[in-house]
């Protein structure tokens, strides 16, 4: 029926594609998050109904048998899915987008569209094996970095002898089989081919990067799965699948680039791998019992709130393993009431995925004017009286910036030792995500509050409720 109405369907793809634009805006502050949600929720209804009535499409019923299925396994999932777990089902998605590429890429070859000829049929056909390729790197990587992150398999990195050595032959290998692929009668052979080869490429690639940089590697994927819908679109001819390939492309690019900057370490070294490889610093840090700490209990801890004027909050990866933000966001509520100064300080990469602390600060409740990035925050340190470190580590490991030899030199840290008291909370000496130790626990003005951060954050709670 759309078909008939080829200005409309024009209409709608640009609607869908202004409405995906406003979703990413919307989606880069938590105060308008929920917005760009809905944006982009209703920009893929237009688009699937769209699509499905254009004309392009007549087996509704195995469309159907397709979809329904797979709307309330993803509702459901996505329902399940603990926040700390967010970055696996993300490589888990990026998965599915990548071989759907390589199966619109080789059924695209199998059915020739015979309209094409001369020089866009060499485009076509470039834009067939870029897709496959492209989508199975990511399909492969993405499969392996869901494995690696689930714990499925080791997040060691595999640093196998010649390994860039190999990743160029690949990638020549794959070069050549392109020529054989434009230039064969019939180019399914060459495109399966091309396919294993670079499922193999993708999956050495991942292979190789250790489970610090996992991240990073899913919002890379991110951005391959990104360019592999964009090629599928061209392949399709289909105008909102470029787009929007290109703008999940480029967002997962700038994301990943962030990200890296947020560490200090440059995209190349991320995607070569390696991190964290390093028994010297990994291994032995692990648990790191050699160094003297001050121990410090809730009632003492209480104290030292009670007295204090302005009070600065580290969240990190233990707070949201622990789920303390309610219990957090009601402390902060209670301090506020008594005057005091309390802001939270966020830094790019704590956590396990961008924005991690501030969609569970958001979630809480917390103010969004006190939640503070780390550029605001650090001159401010030194003047505050009280920060409470909750599950934090290598955000605030002082070694980033002492010590030239340490595995994250040079990363940005939250520069909390500067305060008058730091309390850190951790249920242990173990360390954190980057596997190195962390001095900040020995400093003279650091105190070590032990256990359970929402134990601990539910017990401050209670007692601030009582005074
Ligand atoms: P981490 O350095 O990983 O430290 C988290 C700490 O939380 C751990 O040392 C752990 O110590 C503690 N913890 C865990 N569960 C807890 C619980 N239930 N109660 C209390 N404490 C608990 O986290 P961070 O400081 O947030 O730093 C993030 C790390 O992830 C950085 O290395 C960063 O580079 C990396 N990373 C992040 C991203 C993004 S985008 N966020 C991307 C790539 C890499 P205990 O076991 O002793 O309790």
């Amino acid at each position: 029926m759309l078909a008939d109405y080829p200005n409309l369907v024009t209409t709608a793809y640009l609607t869908a594609g202004v409405l995906f634009i406003l979703s990413l805006g919307g989606l880069s502050h938590p105060e308008t998050a929920k917005r760009g949600n809905w944006y982009g929720i209703i920009g893929m209804i237009l688009a699937l109904v769209t699509t499905a009535g254009a004309g392009v499409v007549g087996a509704f019923g195995i469309l159907m048998i397709a979809i329904v299925p797979a709307v309330v396994i993803g509702a459901v999932v996505a329902q399940r899915v603990k926040m700390t777990s967010m970055p696996q089902l993300v490589a888990m998605l990026h998965s599915f987008v990548g071989l759907a590429a390589v199966l619109v890429g080789i059924a695209t070859d199998l059915s020739p569209d015979h309209t094409y000829t001369g020089a866009e049929a060499v485009i076509h056909d470039i834009e067939i094996y870029l897709g496959v390729c492209i989508g199975a790197i990511t399909f492969t990587g993405s499969v392996l970095a869901f494995a690696k992150l689930q714990g499925l398999v080791s997040g060691k990195p595999l640093t196998l002898p010649g390994r860039h050595l190999l990743n160029l032959l690949m990638l020549i290998a794959t070069i050549g089989i392109g020529y054989w692929f434009m230039t064969a009668d019939s180019g399914l052979v060459p495109l399966v081919a091309a396919a294993v080869l670079t499922g193999v490429l993708g999956t050495h690639m991942v292979a190789a990067i250790g489970g610090a940089d996992m991240p990073v590697v899913v919002s890379m994927l991110n951005s391959y799965s990104g360019w592999a819908a964009a090629a599928a679109g061209f392949m399709l001819g289909n105008d909102l699948l470029i787009i929007t390939g290109a703008l999940v492309g480029s967002s997962g690019a700038i994301l990943s680039i962030i990200m890296c900057r947020g560490m200090n370490r440059s995209f190349i070294s991320v995607i070569l791998g390696g991190f964290g490889t390093d028994s010297s610093s990994a291994g032995s840090a692990g648990t790191g019992t050699a160094i003297e700490v001050q121990q410090i209990e809730v009632d003492d801890t209480v104290l030292l709130i009670r007295n204090a004027k302005s009070i600065v909050i580290v969240p990190g990866y233990g707070m949201a393993v622990a789920q303390a933000q309610h219990s957090l966001s009601e402390v902060t509520q209670s301090l506020r009431d008594q005057g005091k100064i309390v802001r939270f300080a966020i830094h790019p990469v704590a956590g396990r995925l961008p924005g991690h602390m501030n969609i569970l600060l958001a979630e809480a409740r917390v103010p969004y004017d006190i939640v503070l990035e780390m550029d605001e925050i650090n001159g401010e340190l030194h003047e505050t009286d009280v920060v409470l470190v909750i599950g934090a580590n290598d955000i605030v490991n002082p070694d980033a910036q002492d010590d030239p030899a340490s595995p994250i030199a040079g990363m940005p840290v939250l520069e909390v030792w500067k305060s008058r008291t730091t309390v850190i909370m951790k249920r242990s000496m173990a360390s954190g995500y980057a596997g190195v130790q962390n001095p900040l626990f020995s400093r003279e003005n650091s105190r070590m509050l032990f256990g359970d951060a929402k134990t601990n954050v539910d017990a401050i709670r209670d007692a601030l409720r009582i005074s």
